[in-house]
């Protein structure tokens, strides 16, 4: 590492944090894309982030992923939190099982003692199936629930690593590349500016949901995810980001 120790560190969250008007930032040392404790450590920064953040009677909306896999089996609460409650940011985004939210979520609520609800609606709908979806009752009212979350904390993915993991179908992954997709959040694509390039058709929060949320915390790292993190803080809605050495100094290096 370039960086020798914690005072390195704590500059470089300072950087990150006046750079992209950030309230807080949180750096672990090493590159989660080559070492595993890095990435264990990086979910516990990111629940401790998100303890650091809860309040009594909050909604908190999660999205699927490893690095939130790994949040949720480091959060603890000595006391149980009744109150609060877990919902799936999105409805299935085509994730294997152990990274799905609704997974997550569940985990999250049992580790803390409080509540979580699910959003059943898979992932690839027409857009007549969707509309009648969202008529639902019960569908209607758990995705409202998720859209008026007052925290949402997610992870952050490369581009193309998403759209291959969610196994988008080939024209589609053209048509990102020719947007100049970099990064993806909550199934939408950015490009290197911030802008939204593309969305995944699935129920659940919406941009304009994020851009009003009081309390965005991102959890990301590894070089790989260096310009993917870039991309989505310029989108401008983050507040608190959780990242690793190694995305951070790249970021740190970018024009
Ligand atoms: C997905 C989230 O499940 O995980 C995305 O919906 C995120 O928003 C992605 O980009 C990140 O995954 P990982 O495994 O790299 O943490």
């Amino acid at each position: 590492p370039v960086l020798s120790g914690l005072l390195g560190l704590s500059n470089l969250e300072e950087q990150l944090r006046t750079r992209f008007g950030l309230s807080k930032v949180v750096i672990v040392p090493g590159d989660s894309d080559h070492s595993a404790s890095t990435k264990r450590e990086l979910g516990r920064a990111g629940a401790s982030a998100l303890l650091g953040q809860l309040r009594e009677g909050d909604v908190v909306a999660v999205t699927g992923g490893s690095t939130l896999a790994q949040v949720a089996s480091h959060l603890n609460a000595p006391v149980p939190h009744p109150s609060n409650l877990f919902v799936p940011a999105r409805g299935g985004l085509g994730e294997s099982l152990e990274y799905q939210a609704s997974t997550i979520v569940s985990a999250m609520a049992k580790r803390t003692g409080a509540q979580y609800r699910m959003l059943h609606v898979p992932d690839h709908l027409s857009e007549e199936a969707y509309t009648s979806l969202m008529h639902e009752p019960g569908v209607k009212e758990v995705v409202g629930v998720i859209r008026g979350a007052r925290i949402v904390i997610h992870g952050i993915g490369d581009a193309m690593t998403m759209a291959r993991r969610r196994r988008v179908e080939s024209d589609v992954v053209e048509e990102l590349r020719q947007e100049g997709a970099l990064a993806e959040a909550w199934g939408y694509y950015f490009d290197r500016a911030g802008s939204v390039v593309h969305k995944m058709p699935t129920a659940g929060i919406r941009l304009e949901d994020i851009m009003t949320t009081e309390v965005v915390i991102a959890v990301a790292g590894g070089r790989s995810k260096a310009e993917a993190i870039a991309a989505v803080l310029r989108f401008g809605h983050e507040d608190v980001l959780v990242t690793d050495e190694a995305a951070a100094l790249e970021i740190a290096a970018m024009a």
